[in-house]
């Protein structure tokens, strides 16, 4: 009798614990199965003690009974339920539809742009894989010069770079058109940096080129003071410092003040006259100016973000804030 109630106990325990067909199935061959505990325990009926047989075999015969009728009860819950499962529940509330947004480089990218063409810019392109004469030799950066370390890059073959800056287009253009030239060049850049919060192996730049018959510094300073203003607001401030590029002569970096801070935005300066040279545009009758604002930047200041990393992360909890 006390193998009975083992059984009988075992199964519950067991029959507590499923709750899907595979259970129910293990728990039917376990107990219920031809060669399951329940009939095992008949085969024993041959050896009990003849005074006891009866009450035994009743005791079977019940158990038997018990657990048949709760395994079909069990049985009819568990695929219940998966039928349950399987219909669709009409009262649930629908799935919000995701809205994306622009990553915000490209807005600011866009707003760029759009302030530039406002100025009468046109908009160009240029390929991220260069050749060095693009990328250094026809800007002034001859092979030895110590300019290269400093945009040191990462090099397909020896000929051929990931340009280092958007500066290339210009050449590009220059060598299509003739001036009067006023452009600018949106796109991504390389050099081999260290990532921390203010450098990134790759980042955005705008180049811009204006070539004519008079084109002087203040016009570089009017423009760009125009488009702080535009983008920033007009109490946004702009100031210039001297600098030094090999294809800008004279050269300088400018400076954005907005909420609260200066922020280093572009290098820009006067074309060379060995630029010009090496298009084939007449030094002594053009002259014209170019920059190369960084678009990470310009995008770091308008939304006070002080890491560039982030913007190449792809952490939905940072982009949808845009
Ligand atoms: N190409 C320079 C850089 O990436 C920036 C620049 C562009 C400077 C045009 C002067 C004129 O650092």
């Amino acid at each position: 009798m006390e193998k009975i109630e083992k059984i009988k106990q075992a199964y519950f325990r067991l029959a507590e614990e499923v709750n899907n067909s595979e259970q129910l199935e293990q728990l039917r061959i376990e107990f219920l199965g031809r060669k399951g505990r329940v009939t095992e325990a008949f085969a024993m009926i041959k050896d009990v003690a003849p005074d006891i047989r009866p009450k035994f075999g009743a005791g079977l015969n019940q158990l038997k009974k018990e657990l048949e009728q709760h395994f079909k009860k069990l049985k009819e819950e568990v695929e219940g339920q998966a039928a349950d499962q399987k219909a669709p529940d009409v009262t649930m509330p629908g799935r919000p539809v995701f809205a994306g947004n622009r990553h915000p480089l490209l807005k600011i990218a866009d707003e760029i742009k759009n302030i530039f063409h406002s100025f009468g810019f046109t908009i160009e392109d240029g390929p991220e894989i260069e050749t060095d004469y693009y990328n250094f030799e026809a800007l002034n950066i001859p092979k030895s010069h110590p300019a290269r370390a400093m945009q040191d890059t990462l090099y397909i073959s020896g000929d051929v770079v990931l340009r280092t800056h958007t500066s290339p287009v210009q050449i590009r253009v220059m060598e299509e058109r003739k001036p009067p030239i006023r452009m600018i060049a949106p796109g991504r850049v390389y050099r081999r940096d260290t990532p921390d919060a203010t450098h990134s192996p790759f980042f955005h730049q705008v180049e811009g080129l204006v070539v004519g018959e008079s084109v002087t510094f203040a016009d570089l300073k009017g423009v760009i003071q125009a488009f702080a203003h535009r983008m920033f607001g007009k109490d946004a401030r702009v100031r210039f410092r001297p600098s030094f590029f090999p294809f800008t002569e004279p050269s300088a970096e400018y400076d954005v003040w907005f909420n609260g801070r200066w922020m280093e935005i572009s290098g820009a300066g006067m074309v060379h006259p060995n630029v010009f040279r090496s298009v084939g545009i007449d030094p002594e009758k053009y002259s014209g100016y170019a920059f190369g604002m960084g678009i990470d930047r310009v995008a770091m200041l308008k939304y006070d973000i002080r890491d560039i990393r982030l913007f190449f992360e792809n952490d939905v909890r940072f982009l949808r804030q845009f």
